[in-house]
């Protein structure tokens, strides 16, 4: 949700930044802008569009600065246009900004700019109000400035910040949104992520809450809110260039897609000793805590509320503890029933989503103890967390989430396995029997992998339909749900995803000749009374596309098309029949010639409420 980056150092700060604006172009892409020192005053270019637009703006341009700030958006206040592209700039030019949140009091701010020092505001931005204020409060000091700027401003933003007279010199300051410094060799950067600067750099500074961080070629220093100087770990990012680069593939979607074996085997394989025992690295938690606990909720936006779905089935299954799971956006305002005996389980992949940020608060101020399942290390979930349990799915660049959701399964198992083991509420046979099956995941991953052309062709054939349904039972309509999200997000097709015993009572109205069902009938123990819901559609007339389990071959009597996942258990075939939705949404979006990695009005970290 928009990205920023600045570059301070001896060569052209606007070569640095367009690159590091690429790698944050998942953030937002409705518009771009850069900001340069130059000899003449601060010069802005900014352009409607993704980051190409910038590019070819300025191609033709000699623009050179070694001190410059850069930003890809995701409208919030004001639509996407070049006017309210940033960086923003304020009346006097002798200041420009990049922000990424929102300033809530923005409205008083201008009046107050407008009415007391006659600003004029050009756009329809809450961030322009960033750089007026700035300026106006500047009286040769532009670390004061900020500070006194912050004093008034109320929501949640990271910017950097240039000054005409303040030469070789970046200001960034953090307030619940994500914000890295970089440390390189002559030079020095802040960003939004790490995939930013990878490729010049390995060591960084996180910036935490209320910090601010001042860059010149030679320094980073970061200060607390009353402008005392911090000490901060230097942080060394062990991801490579290539895992933040497609590596050959058309879309970060597929790399990510095909990583799915790796990145399951790696978040299992660093929590499973030699003797099978599960070992919850980054979670304190003691025995008699777990015991004590009469309640778990699960809370995450998008793809991973999905998987806490998936959680809430094998938490409750394995652990016998009930589990509720709940939208972020909807725990935090219901007065939710939350107190210390509550285990709450916060799962996000950018540890940044605002509405996941403030459940977690949200619950915590009730006592609650936070267990966060978490992809980006250091992020404000993880910070704000008693116990991080990461997956290590390394960095997920396309916006639709895959090899995030699988992780976060896995999380989910080797959770309920640990709860459950712990509370003798499940058998040694079973507990070891479910572990054999998590580690055979990844081998069936890669089977369905390499039948990814039957998918492609499916897609092929199926991809011009305007309505698909996504049913299933117990588990599998947990994966319904998101498989449906999948679909819409890059592709744009009205999907929608139903418990298929539900069906009868409503939606059944809108099935037509030719309307597509995918059904999952992955659960032995459902497997007939799933076969009694495809017919019923299949009586409608719907074209049916079945995904089941390998000898199932009876559904085929009932399927227009069968998709076939390996033997597994019921409880972790999510991991396995995710997979074939993902390449379907991927081949459908890909042949209706869709922009894949960066779906249109989305962003994949949303830092707004
Ligand atoms: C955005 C993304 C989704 C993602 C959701 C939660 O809406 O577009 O793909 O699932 O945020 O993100 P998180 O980083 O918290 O998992």
């Amino acid at each position: 949700m928009c990205g920023i980056v600045g570059y301070v150092g001896g060569n052209n700060a606007k070569d640095y930044i367009i690159d590091g604006l690429k790698k944050l172009e998942y953030r937002g892409y409705d518009s771009a802008g850069i900001a340069l020192q130059s000899e003449n005053g601060i010069v802005v270019r900014k352009k409607e569009g993704k980051i190409a637009n910038l590019e070819a703006l300025i191609e033709n341009e000699k623009l050179y600065g070694t001190t410059g700030i850069g930003h890809t958006r995701w409208a919030t206040h004001g639509a996407p246009s070049d006017i309210n592209a940033h960086p923003h700039m304020s009346q006097d030019e002798s200041i420009a900004i990049v922000h990424n949140g929102i300033v809530e009091n923005y409205m008083d701010l201008k009046k107050m700019l407008n009415e007391e020092y006659g600003i004029v505001f050009k756009t329809e931005t809450d961030s322009e109000v960033i750089a007026q204020l700035i300026s106006v409060l500047n009286k040769g000091d532009l670390e004061k400035a900020v500070y006194d700027a912050v004093a008034m401003m109320r929501g949640a933003y990271a910017f950097g910040v240039i000054a005409k007279d303040e030469p070789n010199k970046i200001i960034a300051y953090r307030k619940d949104a994500p914000l890295i410094a970089g440390l390189g060799k002559g030079c020095n950067f802040i960003a939004s992520d790490i995939p930013a600067l990878l490729k010049y750099l390995d060591e960084i500074y996180l910036i935490e809450n209320d910090e601010m961080v001042i860059c010149t070629p030679e320094r980073v220093i970061i200060k607390d809110k009353d402008g005392r100087e911090l000490k901060r770990k230097v942080l060394h990012v062990n991801w490579s260039l290539e895992d933040a680069e497609k590596d050959g593939y058309e879309h970060f979607m597929l790399k990510e897609i095909y990583e799915q074996p790796k990145a399951i085997k790696e978040t299992l394989n660093r929590r499973i000793d030699e003797n099978d025992n599960i070992t919850l690295d980054g979670i304190t938690l003691t025995k008699e805590q777990l015991e004590d606990f009469n309640k778990v909720y699960i809370v995450a936006c998008g793809t991973a509320y999905h998987a806490g779905l998936v959680g809430k089935y094998v938490i409750e299954k394995m652990a016998r503890i009930p589990v509720e799971v709940d939208i972020a956006s909807e725990f935090r305002y219901r007065d939710p029933f939350v107190d210390d005996k509550t285990l709450f389980i916060a799962i996000s992949q950018s540890g940044e989503t605002l509405d996941t940020l403030a459940a977690l608060r949200e619950a915590k101020s009730k006592g609650a103890r936070i267990l966060s399942i978490v992809n980006v290390v250091g992020s404000s979930v993880a910070r704000e967390s008693d116990d991080v349990f990461y997956t290590w799915a390394g960095p997920e660049i396309a916006v639709a989430s895959t090899k995030a959701y699988t992780t976060q399964l896995v999380c989910m198992y080797l959770i309920a396995l640990y709860m459950g083991r712990l509370r003798e509420t499940i058998s040694e046979e079973y507990y070891r029997s479910i572990l054999a099956e998590l580690k055979a995941a990844p081998a069936k991953v890669e089977k369905i992998l390499s039948r990814a052309s039957d998918i492609e062709s499916l897609a092929k054939m199926l991809y011009n339909r305007s309505n698909v349904f996504f049913i299933g039972r117990g588990l599998d309509s947990a994966v319904a749900y998101e498989g449906s999200l999948k679909l819409k997000e890059i592709s744009y097709i009205n999907s929608f995803a139903i418990a298929a015993g539900e069906l009868k009572h409503g939606t059944i109205a809108l099935m037509e000749p030719e309307t597509i069902v995918i059904s999952l009938a992955t659960q032995d123990a459902l497997f007939e009374k799933m076969v009694s819901n495809i017919v019923e559609v299949k009586a409608r007339m719907a074209h049916v596309v079945s995904i089941a389990k390998e000898g199932n071959t009876k559904i085929e009597e009932t399927s227009t098309e069968t998709v076939y996942i390996p033997q597994c258990a019921d409880e972790v075939s999510p991991l396995l029949s995710v997979v074939p939705l993902q390449l379907f949404s991927y081949y459908v979006a890909r042949e209706k010639g869709e922009d894949i990695d960066k779906p249109r009005n989305l962003a994949k970290s949303v830092t707004v409420e």
